[in-house]
């Protein structure tokens, strides 16, 4: 019989398995993704995938299974419960990616300091030494810090030795920063690959389940803006929390993108302070730069992030280009949509800016992946390449389709009710979107294709 393979080839992308290398992933399609990966004791892949819990294979009917309503740990910080779907549950395994010095270790570490007297924690460090955590520790403030002699602290990277020691000593909750540090010997890649990643996750996971152990592992974020190795783990935990903004500014924004226990796409909001990360349980209005009088191409949205709505500014700029090959460049919004809403404003706005440069921005580092934003861009493009302000206290959400219908978007009357709320006294909505009721204090234009949309910004 033939001996079998040892190795195996993992796409970074999708995380599938191929037998041999190839250019191309048969899979995804991705070009140069795949690489090696040996497998540990010549296990095969299915074997070493199958089982995560280490429970025993056995048949259940559905309706022999046990359900109970999911027990939660609040983790003391109402924006991380939020996005957690209400708290942590025991057992789960929770994935925080972000760019490096966002925040991610000072969130975890807070968590852990506040849980402290409710659950044993255990904080598992394999990037920074014990001092360097305990100095963050102490920067967290006072009544922090008095307790943080508590918190046991890990400075390993062998999963092995880490696993290990947790046995003995088993905590209800365990931070691991960051995966891309661990490593086992059974693999000779290096610590980061996609091999060591796998096997490490795959690894904590069966021991988080086995031991009903809540694990926090902290995961870097490559260059392309996704989870190193992305696919392959986010799989395998229960929970991926990304956590984004510009790590210039004050604001932080940690979105769910997959969550077992809740509802995806929810966010939280800090604000980073000198004393570590403070939840912004309010956060509508803090994304506008408040311009002393109104500015061309500065536009007011309401978008919404999971269940809550937000006002957010979106920003265009749009600058004379002689020659050919103008730019367009969007940050927080898709580069896509950008190239669409061009097209729709040329064919059905007749306004061309083929030899225009456009940029397009949300202010704060957010990142709008809603098509509410759709009519609140293609005004603010209007307004600056006419160089005519808006109105003050004017908001505008729409989704903008390829005929030059303005459609509906979810969530028009707390959109509407978060606008009235801030101050704002006019929108420009979909009429799909119109209020049955008048709202106090706002006038609500309903719009049903581009043509009135514009007609409506003249009349200003
Ligand atoms: P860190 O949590 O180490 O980021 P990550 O683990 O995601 O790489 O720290 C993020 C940044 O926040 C760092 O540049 C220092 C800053 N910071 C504060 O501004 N205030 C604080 O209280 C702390 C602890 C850090
Ligand atoms: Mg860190």
């Amino acid at each position: 019989m033939a001996k079998k393979s040892q190795t195996a080839f993992v796409c970074r992308e999708c995380g599938a398995d191929h037998p041999k290398w190839a250019g191309r992933c048969t899979e995804c399609g991705a070009w140069n993704s795949l690489a090696e990966m040996r497998l540990p004791g010549g296990k095969s892949p299915t074997r070493e995938v199958a089982g995560y819990a280490g429970e025993a294979a056995r048949i259940t009917a559905i309706g022999e299974v046990e359900v109970s309503e999911t027990p939660r740990e609040s983790s003391g910080l109402g924006e991380l419960d939020r996005v957690l779907g209400g708290g942590l549950v025991p057992g789960s395994v929770v994935l925080l990616g972000g760019d490096p010095g966002i925040g991610k270790s000072t969130l975890l570490l807070q968590t852990v300091l506040g849980l402290q007297d409710r659950i044993e924690c255990l904080y598992v460090t394999g990037e920074e030494s014990l001092q360097q955590v305990a100095l963050r520790g102490r920067r967290l403030g006072n009544d922090l810090a008095g307790r943080a002699g508590e918190l046991t602290l890990l400075s390993e990277t062998r999963i092995e030795s880490i696993l290990a020691a947790c046995s003995k000593s088993l905590p209800g909750l365990m931070v691991v920063d960051s995966i891309q540090t661990l490593y086992t010997e059974e693999l000779s890649a290096a610590p980061g690959s996609v091999s060591q990643l796998r096997e490490a996750t795959a690894q904590l996971v069966r021991f988080a389940k086995r031991h009903d152990v809540i694990v926090l592992i902290v995961g870097h974020v490559t260059k392309e803006g996704a989870l190193a190795g992305p696919r392959v783990l986010e799989h395998m935990v229960d929970t991926v929390l990304y956590f984004e903004g510009d790590p210039g500014a004050r604001f932080r924004v940690i979105r769910a993108v997959k969550n077992r226990f809740g509802a995806a796409n929810e966010v939280g909001v800090f604000g980073m302070t000198d004393h570590g990360l403070k939840p912004v349980s309010n956060p509508s209005a803090i994304f506008l730069s408040r311009h002393e009088k109104p500015v061309p191409g500065s536009v007011v949205m309401v978008t919404r992030e999971g269940t809550r709505p937000m006002l957010v500014e979106v920003q265009a700029l749009v600058a004379d280009h002689p020659g050919g090959g103008s730019r367009r460049l969007t940050v927080g919004l898709d580069q896509n949509r950008l190239a669409m809403l061009l097209a729709v404003l040329h064919r059905h706005g007749q306004v061309a800016l083929f030899d225009q440069d456009v940029f397009l921005n949300v202010v704060g580092g957010v990142r709008v992946n809603e098509t509410a934003a759709d009519l609140a861009s293609l005004i603010a493009m209007l307004s600056s390449f006419r160089d005519r302000p808006l109105p003050q206290g004017l908001v505008i959400f729409g989704e903008v389709g390829l005929a030059g219908e303005i459609r509906p978007v979810p969530g028009g009357p707390e959109r509407l009710t978060e606008a009235a709320k801030h101050g704002f006294t006019r929108a420009i909505v979909p009429r799909g979107n119109k209020p049955p009721k008048p709202i106090d204090g706002l006038e609500v234009i309903a719009v049903a294709h581009l043509d009135q949309a514009i007609e409506a910004v003249d009349t200003f």
